[in-house]
């Protein structure tokens, strides 16, 4: 595994449509380990392969679970971190119900904005090996993807922001 250069705004390669994965074999191996690498250490809970400079259709995810048992919210022991690696992803259904929240991205970087997503989203894709895999994501999770997906189509968190602030401190769960 290797660390890959994060490309940052006005890379031309975040505007670009990327193309469709068809091979799934060691280049895209190491594409996906590499690029789980880079999220890892930037570190960031989602990426998208244009952000690394490749326009192919391939998304990393990787977020602590949320506790929903507040009386665990003391709790010292992290909850375990789930990764998803998502190929050729696409959102085959979106709720109507939308919600504002906040996000930043590793691409663009001390910038945050409110954008307004779909609260829940169902996503087919394929897994690094080439199987079918459907999720149904909602809440931050659902946003995370929603990023990550408008990254394939060459779509920035900003274009969509109805207002982008320069925030005091560090922008906290970069995608
Ligand atoms: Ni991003």
């Amino acid at each position: 595994m290797a660390l890959r250069e994060i490309v940052t705004v006005p890379h031309e390669v975040l505007r670009r449509k990327a193309r469709p994965v068809t091979d799934f074999g060691e280049n895209l191996q190491t594409l996906i380990d590499d690029m789980v690498e880079t999220m890892r250490q930037a570190p960031g809970v989602g990426l998208a392969a244009p952000q690394v400079g490749v326009a192919e259709r391939v998304i990393v995810v990787e977020y602590y679970e949320h506790e929903e048992d507040e009386e665990n919210e003391d709790e010292q022991t992290p909850a375990p971190k789930r990764l998803y690696t998502l190929v050729n992803p696409e959102i085959t259904r979106a709720s109507k119900e939308m919600e504002v929240g906040a996000e930043g991205c590793l691409s663009i970087p001390g910038v945050m904005g409110d954008v307004e997503r779909h609260l829940a989203i169902t996503v087919k894709a394929q897994n690094r090996r080439g199987q079918p895999v459907t999720l149904r994501l909602k809440d931050w999770t659902a946003r995370i993807f929603q990023h990550e997906i408008d990254h394939l189509n060459g779509v920035l968190f900003t274009d969509r922001a109805s207002k982008v602030w320069k925030p005091e401190g560090a922008v906290e769960d970069n995608v």
